[in-house]
């Protein structure tokens, strides 16, 4: 499918940074992308830059801006890049305590084509609540990317910098793109 609509929801960890690599994937393809952001995500977040790329204001909070005016179109698809252990365990529940988290419960309550890739250390994805919510968003119909079959793989603590530079947006593009229409 070419020329649809991504919606980005990024969060608070390193890999943020580097969501241009995403919304440049997105119009490599014709689609035009939005970033919405978590709270803590807007402290890994150059907001002014990723607003020229995408040519629409970045929403982290209910809160009206000038930016915000212009209506977006409905999503074609939502990839939630890079997923933080604290959003996914959220998502999973259904909770919806800030702007993104409630923009995920809809649009994934609209059967919008889903994909996460979490970017988790190797100690919080061991913990039980984190694999409970990964096996719970996939029953749902969300494509999480994690595991050998993705060749995505939490890392060791201490290595998220290393592992920052193989995160896997073009992937999560692809995946986006072929389950959305
Ligand atoms: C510098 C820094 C790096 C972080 N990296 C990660 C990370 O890679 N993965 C993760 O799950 N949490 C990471 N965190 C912790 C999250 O930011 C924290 O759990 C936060 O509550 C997540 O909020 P959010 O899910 O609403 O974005 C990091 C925090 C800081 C300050």
């Amino acid at each position: 499918m070419t020329g649809g609509h991504l919606q980005i929801v990024v969060c608070g960890a390193g890999p943020t940074t580097d969501v241009a690599h995403l919304v440049h994937a997105a119009h490599a393809q014709t689609w035009t992308a939005a970033v919405t952001a978590t709270p803590n995500a807007t402290d890994f977040l150059n907001v002014p830059a990723i607003e020229e790329l995408t040519g629409t204001a970045v929403r982290s909070s209910y809160q009206a801006s000038p930016g915000n005016r212009r209506s977006l179109p409905a999503p074609d698809a939502l990839v939630i890049a890079p997923a933080t252990y604290n959003s996914i365990n959220k998502i999973a529940l259904g909770l919806a305590d800030n702007y993104a988290m409630t923009t995920v419960a809809e649009l994934i309550g609209r059967r919008v084509p889903t994909v996460i890739v979490p970017f988790a250390n190797t100690a919080l994805a061991a913990r039980l609540p984190f694999r409970h919510a990964v096996e719970s968003l996939r029953n749902e119909g969300i494509h999480v990317l994690l595991g050998p079959e993705h060749d995505w793989e939490p890392h060791p603590p201490g290595s998220g910098n290393d592992r920052q530079r193989t995160f896997p947006w073009a992937t999560a593009f692809e995946i986006a793109a072929r389950h959305a229409g």
